[in-house]
Formats: C-alpha cells, structure tokens, sequence
C-alpha cells in the first residue's frame, strides 16, 4: 500500500494531485462528474476584486500538444465567491480548496487575499502575479523580482494562511523571482503559469485570439516546467508545487523527482475532465513500480 500523503505548510493533504486554477472553475462542474473529494484539493478559477466578463472571443487556439487561452481571468468577483460560491461549494468538496487569487494593483491584491484567508474552507491562497492575459496587472507582478516580492510582503501582511506566490515562466531567471518571493515571505511557490504565444490566420493573415496573444499550456510545456521547478527547488527551502503539461502519473512522480511537494493538472483537464481520476486511479501502482512506499520521500530526489 503505497502512502500518497503530502503536507504544504501544514495543510495535509491525501495525495498531491490538484487540478490547476481556471481548468476546474469552482469545481461544482466536476463534481457532477465524479466525486471530486478524492482529490488532494483544487485550485479555483482565479478570482479578482471586481467581476470580470474576460476578453472576446476568439481566445482559445488550438495547437500541436498544447492549446492557447487567453481568457482574460473571467470570474464573478471576490465577493461573490465568499458570500456564495464557497459556502455553497462545501456541500460537494469537503476538504479546504486553494483560493487563486488575480489583481490589477497591489491594494486589490491585499484586499482579495484578505478576504479568501477569512474564508473557512480555504487551505492557502495561490497569489497570482503570472496571469499572461490582462493589461495592467497580473503578470506584470511577476516579471521582476522586485515586484514579486513588493506584493508577497503586502499579502504576507495581512493573511494567517500560508502564500503560495505563482509565478510566470516568461522571464529571463524564474528563481531569481521565487528567491525575492521567499525572502519576503511567501510560504511556497507554484510554477508555472503559460507560456505567452500566439497564432495567425493564414487566410484572414490576423491573429487568431481577438488579444492577440495568449498562454501556452499542455503536453509541449512539460519538459520546460519541469526544468523550472528543478531550478526553483534548489534556490528556495519552501514548498513548491509543480505544474504545466502535467497529463499521467508518471508526469506527477517527475514533477516530484525535480521538486515539487504537490502536483496541479491544467490543459489535460480540458480534455480528459477525469483525467485527475485516471491519475490517482494509477498513482500508487505507478509508484509501487518504481519501488515507492511513500510518496513524500521522493520530492527533489533527483537534485
Ligand atoms: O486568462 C486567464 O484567465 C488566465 C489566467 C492565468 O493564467 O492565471
């Protein structure tokens, strides 16, 4: 019997598989499907200060191995995410959820962490300062360590659950950014958000998103994801959970090998909407293979 049990600052969890921010919505979807308590937890769709309709379409792109999205961090608003959303959601998730949250300012950042720490069914909040989508905010953070670590500070200020800072891979040293995030308090570090890509329409010779650009996910960023999360665990003694392409069991024991303490899948679960089930279905054979009785002991083995 293989123990798939991880701890991130505290926050035990059953396994480390947790389905990535803005692929599981707020998880009632999905709950419809299967039952979706056996899930480590999930991270819910990144949630701002004010409501937010997103960008216009066109914003998804289909690509080999991957997919583009630029959906522009559509949600209903920290508001109504505490005052309905997760009340309502712990009659079909009762573990605590990771809260990720967006922003356009470091006041509006304070502002919605604040609120979701306050929230009793939230486990830790995923501080996004890598969103690729929106102007004016949410990568912007996160281009530069300076940055990074101004906004970490602030939430680190007024929040008692841990910060997990998720950062962007579309900067020159990703660990240079996760060192200033730790210096300045982050609790842990999630990686990586998308790539910033784009396609043309070779018969309208425009591009295909209606914003042009947009984030990289899927099966192609693997390789590049795991390098970062390698980096990362070797600059920082925080947790760190790892993420991007991440689609099979065997991609979870990797991530974990190069460093991470837990595990989100993102693109994958556009596709498959069980691939999580099929993945911890397979974990603890998988592991078992490898000769792995406790899931724990194989974080950043191959450093
Ligand atoms: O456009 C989006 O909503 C993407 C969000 C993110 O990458 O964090």
């Amino acid at each position: 019997m293989v123990n798939t049990k991880v701890s991130l600052c505290g926050l035990e969890l059953e396994n480390p598989v947790i389905p990535a921010s803005g692929t599981f919505g707020y998880g009632e979807e999905f709950a419809e499907l299967y039952d979706i308590n056996i899930l480590g937890s999930f991270s819910f769709k990144g949630t701002t200060k004010e409501p937010r309709f997103g960008n216009p379409t066109p914003r998804i792109a289909e690509c080999s191995a991957g997919m583009l999205n630029s959906v522009g961090l559509q949600n209903p608003g920290i508001e109504a995410v505490c005052a309905d959303i997760l009340p309502k959601m712990k009659r079909y998730f009762k573990k605590p959820v990771i809260a990720n949250i967006g922003g356009f300012s470091l006041e509006e950042y304070v502002y919605c962490c604040q609120k979701a720490d306050q929230a009793d069914n939230v486990g830790l909040i995923e501080l996004n300062i890598s969103c690729p989508n929106v102007h004016g905010g949410g990568m912007s953070f996160g281009t530069s360590p300076a940055s990074a670590a101004e906004v970490t500070a602030a939430v680190k200020k007024v929040c008692k659950k841990p910060i997990f800072v998720k950062l962007s891979p579309n900067v020159a040293d990703i660990a240079a950014v996760a060192k200033a995030c730790e210096d300045a308090g982050a609790d842990g570090i999630a990686l990586i958000n998308t790539l910033l890509g784009m396609r043309i329409d070779l018969r309208r010779r425009t591009p295909v998103l209606a914003n042009k650009k947009g984030g990289f996910s899927g099966d192609a960023i693997f390789p590049v994801a795991l390098r970062m999360v390698y980096d990362v665990y070797e600059a920082v003694k925080i947790p760190v959970i790892g993420m991007g392409g991440v689609s099979s069991a065997e991609d979870v024991i990797e991530m974990m090998m190069a460093g991470a303490t837990a595990v989100e899948i993102g693109a994958a679960n556009l596709v498959n909407p069980f691939v999580c089930k099929e993945i911890l279905a397979e974990l603890p054979e998988k592991a078992a293979e490898l000769g792995i009785a406790k899931i724990a002991d194989i974080i950043g083995v191959a450093h």
